[in-house]
């Protein structure tokens, strides 16, 4: 896929050299056209020897060849990043300045920006009318991410994570539904982290992004298969296009919106982390101080990954995850098989948790189990890396699946459960 990546003069612009690198991993070709301001952060020769092309700013270089309609006629999909307030104002009003606002006057393809900027700026009334001007005319403009910015100050503004703006660029262009090794499959994936009320204004919860499941959700349909994403509590900047998504919140929501969906679907993941527990009473009224301590009653949740592997049909693969830290009582491995074997999941994605993996936006490693607890594969990197890694050990089962007969799957899952 011939990709326009855009770089605006901000800080952020060096982190578009790592979306750069993650575009051409996945095989795109990218031609980067930065804003003189943005050459002041990053210079021309890094992105000319990580792109493999040459790099111009201006409409009047390369005119033999009419550069500042061609590159954007040519582009299947356009991504600016950093997208700072200027360049947004220059491509709300229509401004052909420079080969990059010509290039999105051009373009008739996809387009997302992923805004960086000061919170002020961002917040201000300007770009937020800019914002909505594009937005309203189909550009797909990313929310920025809250957190450190480059001064002393945080908030909304930092550029989102590399990583994501490339899944949400690339579900832009996904035709669920058209070709690859999971086309004509349904794949339902739940992710992000269930609430359980103990209020009105109270919950217990936990701390997953959902980018997990996400990127599974985007790889599914970028190979193919027509994907819901079954989306518990998750950052609404974070939800791919080119997937059907139901939002939930509670564990009894979550079981629901799968199972209601099980039986058409091919594929089933549950990369949700699940409240293992839920308050056995919600308070009508915000719970008062009484000046004492509280105790809560809790009682367990169902177990929605094992009933999902319980009532699937053999011609169904159905994945976990497994989250583990490994103690007294065996590695990570071993609680990774004992779980593998009590869910009876076709497949078990087994993540060592801790020491900067597994949590947040930090490179991930799984080992990838059958359900006797046997491993068939292993995946690691980015969070699409290991969601690659783990479709694959999915395209493989479903398709030797196809050349078995169906009774000895279910007989290999019945053999696994507990009693
Ligand atoms: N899971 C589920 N329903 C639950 C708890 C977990 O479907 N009530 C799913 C998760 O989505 C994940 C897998 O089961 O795919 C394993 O989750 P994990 O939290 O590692 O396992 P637990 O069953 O909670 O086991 P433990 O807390 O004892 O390690």
């Amino acid at each position: 896929m011939h990709v326009v990546l855009g770089v605006a003069g901000g800080i952020a612009a060096y982190k578009a050299a790592l979306l750069l690198r993650l575009l051409r991993e996945a095989g795109h070709q990218v031609r980067v056209v930065p804003t003189t301001a943005a050459l002041e952060f990053v210079g021309t020769a890094t992105w000319e020897a990580l792109s493999g092309q040459p790099v111009t700013t201006s409409v009047f270089e390369g005119t033999e060849s009419v550069e500042h309609v061609r590159i954007g006629r040519d582009a299947d999909l356009v991504i600016v990043a950093p997208a700072t307030a200027d360049l947004m104002a220059r491509a709300a009003v229509g401004q052909a300045d420079d080969l990059l606002t010509a290039t999105l006057l051009t373009a008739t393809c996809p387009v997302l920006m992923a805004p960086a900027m000061h919170t002020e700026m961002w917040q201000n009334a300007a770009t937020v009318a800019n914002v909505a001007t594009l937005r309203s005319r189909g550009v797909h403009v990313l929310d920025p991410d809250d957190g450190r910015l480059t001064g002393a100050d945080s908030g909304p503004g930092r550029l989102p994570e590399p990583e994501a703006i490339a899944d949400a660029a690339l579900a832009l262009v996904t035709t669920s539904g058209g070709e690859g090794d999971l086309a004509g499959r349904s794949v339902v994936v739940s992710a992000g982290g269930t609430r359980e009320p103990l209020d009105p204004v109270r919950f217990l919860g936990n701390r997953s992004s959902g980018r997990q499941g996400i990127a599974i959700a985007a790889d599914a349909a970028r190979r193919g298969a027509v994907v819901t994403l079954v989306a518990a509590n998750v950052d609404a900047a974070l939800l791919p296009g080119g997937v059907d998504v139901v939002r939930v919140e509670t564990t009894a929501d979550l079981q629901r919106a799968m199972q209601d969906r099980a039986a058409g679907a091919d594929v089933l993941v549950m990369a949700a982390a699940v409240a293992d527990y839920r308050p056995a009473e919600i308070a009508q009224a915000k719970v008062k101080k009484s000046g004492e301590g509280l105790a809560i009653s809790l009682v367990e949740n169902p177990d929605i990954l094992a009933g999902l592997a319980r009532g699937a049909r053999a011609d169904q693969v159905v994945v976990g995850f497994a989250a583990e830290t490994g103690d007294d009582a065996g590695s990570v491995l071993d609680h990774g098989r004992a779980k593998a074997r009590r869910k009876a999941a076709d497949l078990l994605a087994v993540n060592q948790v801790g020491e900067g993996t597994g949590f947040g936006d930090v490179p991930n490693a799984v080992v990838i189990l059958d359900t006797a607890g046997e491993i068939v594969g292993r995946a690691q990197g980015t969070k699409s890396d290991v969601a690659r890694g783990l479709l694959d050990a999915v395209a493989d089962l479903l398709s030797r699946r196809s050349l078995v007969d169906g009774a000895e799957t279910m007989s290999a899952r019945a053999a696994t459960l507990p009693e």
